[in-house]
């Protein structure tokens, strides 16, 4: 499995200096060395790779098997399963306290419930964890054990995601994959706990930016994120092969969004 899906390879991470303070839409004060910016800044070629995993593009259009939306929902729901484990053990580390919003954010729950949607009651006994996956868990555990700050990286990398693209994946799922409007099987694009995503998103870059972090454990964070986004890249190359081998066609041809109009909804 390669570790990168797009075409563009060996990309640097450039992270801009400068002592320039940047006031954002919000009128919030922000500083090139805040966390949130590091990361944001050091992770855009990761996100534009990410998005451009041929997986990534065919779900976006609505092309999705339904197999390969209950394997990649397997896949999530071992990751989240180890990292909010490993936030839980560390709630009271003072790196994690601050990020630790277990009502509001966590998914393993709500993945479980989409298992059993898409499985049946003995959804466990008929899902493991994949080769593409296994590195990604154990990378979470490794860091849970040795190193948790750079689970900051790993909440991250993907519940800012979720919080960000979510909606719309969501949409193109229920529909693709002709799913009830009652939101089974979707759980996981829910955050009952969350009214305003873009207000959620501003409140955990501050706390973010409120960790006290030299500059070398933020740099190591942004690695970390990086590494997380080739991890879920992995996962995207896994599920594109095995979509090779499965017969079953995506449902809805025709239907799907545009990467421009998923940019533009933030
Ligand atoms: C942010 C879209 C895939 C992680 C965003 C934003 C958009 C977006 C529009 C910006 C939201 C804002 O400005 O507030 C997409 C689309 C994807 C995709 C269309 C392809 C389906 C991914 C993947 C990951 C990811 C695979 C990682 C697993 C993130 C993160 C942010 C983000 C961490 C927050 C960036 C920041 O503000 O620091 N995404 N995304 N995204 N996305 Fe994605």
């Amino acid at each position: 499995i390669s570790r990168s899906c797009s075409t563009k390879e060996n990309v640097t991470m450039s992270s801009k200096g400068g002592a320039r303070i940047v006031v954002d839409d919000d009128d919030e004060m922000l500083s090139p060395t805040d966390l949130s910016e590091l990361l944001a800044d050091g992770t855009k070629e990761s996100h534009d790779r990410a998005e451009n995993c041929q997986f990534v593009k065919d779900f976006l259009r609505g092309h999705i098997k339904r197999e390969l939306f209950k394997r990649g929902t397997a896949a999530l729901y071992f990751v989240y399963t180890a990292m909010e484990e490993e936030i839980e053990k560390n709630k009271d580390h003072p790196h994690i306290a601050p990020i630790y919003f277990p009502v509001e954010l966590h998914r393993s729950e709500a993945l479980a419930r989409d298992l059993e949607y898409f499985y049946g009651e003995d959804w466990e006994k008929q899902i493991s964890v994949s080769v593409g996956t296994k590195p990604y868990v154990e990378r979470i555990r490794e860091v849970g054990e040795k190193d948790p700050v750079l689970l900051v990286a790993h909440s991250y990398t993907r519940y800012m995601g979720d919080l960000s693209g979510g909606q719309i994946l969501k949409k193109v799922a229920q529909r693709a994959l002709k799913l009830p409007s009652t939101g089974e099987g979707l759980n996981f694009y829910q955050f009952e706990g969350i009214h305003s995503h873009k207000g959620f998103k501003q409140l955990y870059r501050s706390r973010m930016n409120e960790l006290e972090l030299d500059v070398e454990t933020k740099q190591r964070i942004v690695d970390e994120s990086n590494r997380a986004f080739g991890f879920n890249m992995m996962v995207f190359s896994e599920l594109e092969e095995i979509g090779k081998s499965i017969k079953e066609e995506f449902q809805d041809p025709g239907f799907g969004h545009s990467h421009a109009e998923v940019m533009q909804g933030g």
